[in-house]
């Protein structure tokens, strides 16, 4: 908990682990419809989402979500011009506290989308991490879920490490072989 909020990431990989394509591209492979009807409803609950400048959640409503987006072109804070609701965060410039309060959300969950390094940069703190697979896709040099994943450790190690445990996986799209595994403090 970061004062009265949750930390909660969400994700969908490949079966070794890749969120994107080596262009940063999130290939149709890992795009699943069921798995979108999950994020995005639970993004509807969430009082703000979380991501760098290469990601957007997409969907009818994402004008309406409050957002902060890191990027290092600013020094600290800005307002964002091209999308209502939504805040510029330099995480070397501003303490995620300061950020979140200038947002102006209240008690609840914040929602980390990714990518790479933002999933990473959240690892201290995650409360849970929805971490759905599309088990038989792979990407081959791909984008890691987290950077570790890079040198050979799987995303399971990785979350393991950092004191989350799996919940039971649910099956979200038995065709396609896509899996829900929640992992928790
Ligand atoms: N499968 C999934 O669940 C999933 C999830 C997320 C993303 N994706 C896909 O992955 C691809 C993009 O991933 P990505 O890792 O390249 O992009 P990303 O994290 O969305 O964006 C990277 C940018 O975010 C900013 N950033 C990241 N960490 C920062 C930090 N600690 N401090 C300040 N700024 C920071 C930087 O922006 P500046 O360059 O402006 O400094 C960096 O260039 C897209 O295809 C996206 O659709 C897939």
């Amino acid at each position: 908990m970061i004062g009265p909020h949750r930390i909660e990431g969400y994700a969908i990989i490949s079966a070794d682990g890749m969120i994107a394509d080596a262009n940063g591209v999130m290939p149709d492979a890992i795009r699943n419809d069921a798995d979108q009807r999950f994020l995005q409803t639970a993004l509807d609950h969430a009082v703000a989402i979380v991501h760098g400048r290469h990601s957007h959640e997409g969907g009818p409503r994402a004008a309406r979500r409050n957002r902060l987006i890191l990027t290092r072109q600013i020094d600290s804070l800005a307002p964002d011009p091209t999308h209502p609701h939504s805040l510029l965060w330099n995480p070397a410039g501003a303490t995620f506290g300061a950020a979140i309060d200038a947002l102006g959300v209240g008690t609840g969950v914040l929602a980390i989308i990714g990518g790479t390094e933002v999933f990473d940069f959240f690892l201290p703190i995650y409360d849970a991490f929805h971490l759905s697979c599309a088990t038989h896709a792979r990407i081959p040099g791909g984008r890691p879920l987290f950077a570790a994943i890079a040198s050979r450790s799987t995303p399971q190690e990785v979350l393991t490490r950092h004191g989350l445990r799996p919940g039971p996986p649910r099956t979200l799209d038995a065709a396609a072989g896509v899996t829900l595994t929640t992992w928790e403090h």
